[in-house]
């Protein structure tokens, strides 16, 4: 555990730009922020950091698409993603952005103190190139079959048929996913940082760095493997930083991401005029702690220390890593439904009560957490409305009918001193993030204190004894009431508006003073109907979708007209006989009377929707349908595949 007389700076990973927050990544900010806070409340000096992550192709395409400048669109995300953070009070002293004027000042600075180490070079390689957008792509914008398994539509740099991974110039029928052209490989000279000269220094750092083991192990495993060189340049054009003493490079995105850290505290310390390199250099008085998930150690675990070596800032103190929320057992996807955003959560439940649950499900490992919704509201209302909140609604009449002072009235200090043991080690628990077993305690002393009124019936008593009852379970209350501060801000400090303030450890400090007037019941029962509402919206985006499994069900022919004719007593229909090739001849009735005379379209190619369900009409069965535009004046346009194509084609 840190040092109690450094700075600590906590960071969370900067959430992409692009895509809402979902509360997957909640998951992270709640688990660090509730670790911030602790050490908050105990008076350490703890300072915590993020922003967004701005760069890359993606942002460059989709602000293409959304006829924005990228800079329109990263602020607009950074403001959503900003308020969705609030929401859910997660106390960061800085968010920032790593589209900064600091963030490109020590990019370069710590990129050429690698370059004078040596530890970069050139290399010319073969990349794929758009002829069409005129650019290099990235894996992420290839597609093709799978070199291993062959299965078609497989990503550029992974199979997520057979799980393989491979280069996209192993790929077979690679299609530009940006212009949906057949991209060719070109020669290009690119920027490499030598990972494998660091090896030593990675050793050496993974024996300073906290982490959990298994992460070590795994991090160990891969400096002892063999380390190939990190490729740092992308080619224009690409929304990012370009690279000093190059010309057209820019740093990949995962150079200018975790260097955003320290743009973002710089961006704090100007406001608070503190001096940067007090903060941050190599021999400050300062830890650097980050939380990740597990799917970026490699970036956190060695490409960041190997960047850092030789720059004058220090390098990760510890790494608190965390596995993969998924929901109701499934993986986090728009299409199954399944993502939850953090606006959408928040719109129908109180943010502190995922705090309350996540805080109940997580620990230092690196296990996956499952979002179980019935759960949730279980939990919600067994613990927090049945358990804690419970006792205040118990004892607070007896303590109001009471008129005197509360001060001299004496309490059960057995039951008390007995709470603040058992509650002992939760400072200790919050350092280790074992907030699981944070939440377990608590809820075993609010069960010992509802036993107590039980046992002790203050409704049977005379007053002397009732309040002395009900002033000892609302004293209990109150201490599990600072327990939970660091996970429930909003309800506590309801709650402490009432019985007034303690400090953070002040177990033994009795309350004197009650609010009565500002009491109300603090939150009742949820029920389900939420995630029903959240359902129904999540399945309308879904719907507004076509997933690539329903456009394939539906089999487009190429298929060409040998017969017209009108349709007697129906002035719009004209019945087409149609040519499949191979797979025969279709009858097909279409609305196309107005525009088309039956002469004209004989050996037109059509495009045919040849497995649509016979529909049964009033002339006849027609057994498909043929595609055309329309627009408001009544125009009609048939599509028709360019010469030479064969009727029977699919088309695709
Ligand atoms: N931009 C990079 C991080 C750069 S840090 C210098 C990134 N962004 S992300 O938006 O994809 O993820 C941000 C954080 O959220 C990561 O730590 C990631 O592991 C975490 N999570 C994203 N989805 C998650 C779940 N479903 N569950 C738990 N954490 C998740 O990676
Ligand atoms: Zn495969």
């Amino acid at each position: 555990m840190n040092d109690t007389t450094k700075n600590i700076l906590a960071t969370c990973a900067l959430p992409y730009t692009n895509g809402p927050i979902h509360i997957g990544h909640m998951l992270e900010h709640i688990q660090a922020d509730i670790w911030v806070r602790n050490l908050r409340l105990e008076g350490k000096p703890v300072f915590f950091f993020c922003a967004d992550d701005t760069h890359g192709t993606a942002t460059m395409i989709r602000a293409e698409k959304l006829n924005k400048t990228p800079e329109e669109l990263i602020k607009d995300d950074r403001l959503s993603h900003e308020e969705s953070f609030k929401k859910f009070n997660i106390s960061f002293d800085n968010y920032y952005t790593t589209h900064s004027a600091e963030n490109k000042r020590f990019c370069n600075e710590i990129y050429l103190s690698a370059k004078q180490a040596g530890l970069i070079y050139k290399s010319t390689i073969q990349q794929y190139y758009d002829q069409e957008k005129n650019m290099f792509l990235a894996d992420r914008f290839i597609s093709g079959t799978c070199p291993k398994c062959k299965t078609p539509n497989q990503h550029g740099d992974n199979c997520e048929a057979c799980g393989s991974t491979y280069s996209p110039i192993e790929l077979i029928n690679p299609i530009s996913k940006y212009s949906d052209s057949k991209p060719v490989l070109k020669d290009t000279e690119q920027i490499f940082f030598d990972l494998g000269a660091t090896k030593d220094f990675l050793s050496q750092f993974l024996t300073t760095c906290s982490m959990q083991d298994s992460v070590k192990n795994k991090l160990n495993e891969w400096v002892d493997g063999d380390m190939q060189s990190w490729n740092i340049s992308r080619d224009a054009p690409y929304f990012g930083f370009d690279i000093p003493e190059e010309q057209n490079k820019f740093f990949y995105v995962w150079v200018d991401a975790p260097i955003g850290y320290f743009a973002s505290i710089q961006n704090w310390a100007n406001k608070q005029g503190l001096d940067f390199d007090d903060l941050c250099s190599k021999n400050s008085n300062s830890e650097l702690h980050h939380f990740i998930g597990k799917d970026i150690i490699y970036f956190h675990g060695l490409f960041w220390p190997a960047l850092l070596k030789n720059s004058p800032y220090l390098e990760p103190t510890q790494i608190h890593a965390h596995g993969f929320l998924s929901i109701n057992g499934e993986k986090m996807s728009k299409s199954k439904g399944t993502f939850i955003t953090a606006d959408d959560f928040s719109e129908h439940y109180d943010p502190e009560l995922l705090r309350y649950y996540f805080a109940s499900k997580l620990n230092n490992k690196i296990e996956d957490i499952n979002f179980d919704t019935s759960e949730f509201i279980q939990k919600i209302n067994t613990d927090i409305v049945g358990k804690f909140l419970n006792i205040i609604s118990r004892s607070m009449p007896f303590v109001k009918k009471h008129n005197g002072d509360i001060e001299d009235i004496s309490l059960d200090t057995q039951l008390l001193a007995n709470q603040t043991r058992k509650l002992k080690p939760l400072s200790k628990l919050y350092h280790e993030k074992d907030y699981s077993k944070v939440i377990r305690l608590v809820m075993e002393s609010a069960d010992e204190i509802n036993a107590y009124i039980n046992i002790n019936e203050p409704w049977k008593k005379d007053n002397r004894d009732a309040i002395y009852i009900a002033l000892t379970a609302l004293n209990a209350f109150k201490n599990i009431a600072l327990a939970l501060l660091p996970v429930m801000p909003n309800l506590t400090t309801r709650i402490f508006k009432i019985i007034g303030n303690f400090n953070y450890t002040d177990y033994e400090t009795r309350i004197v003073n009650i609010d009565f007037e500002n009491y109300e019941p603090l939150m009742s029962r949820i029920d389900d109907e939420g995630f029903k509402k959240m359902n129904e919206t999540i399945t309308e985006t879904k719907n507004n979708f076509a997933s690539i499994e329903d456009f394939m069900k539906i089999d487009l022919r190429v298929a060409k007209v040998i017969d017209a004719s009108a349709v007697d007593g129906a002035d719009k229909l004209l019945r087409l006989t149609l040519d499949v090739g191979e797979l025969g001849e279709r009858i097909v009735f279409g609305g196309i009377k107005s525009r088309y005379s039956p002469e004209s379209l004989i050996d037109k190619l059509v495009v045919l929707v040849f497995n649509l369900a016979p529909r049964k009409m009033r002339f006849g069965l027609s057994e498909g349908m043929v595609l055309a535009s329309s627009d408001e004046e009544g125009g009609i346009f048939l599509l028709s595949p360019d010469n030479g194509a064969k009727p029977g084609q699919k088309i695709k």
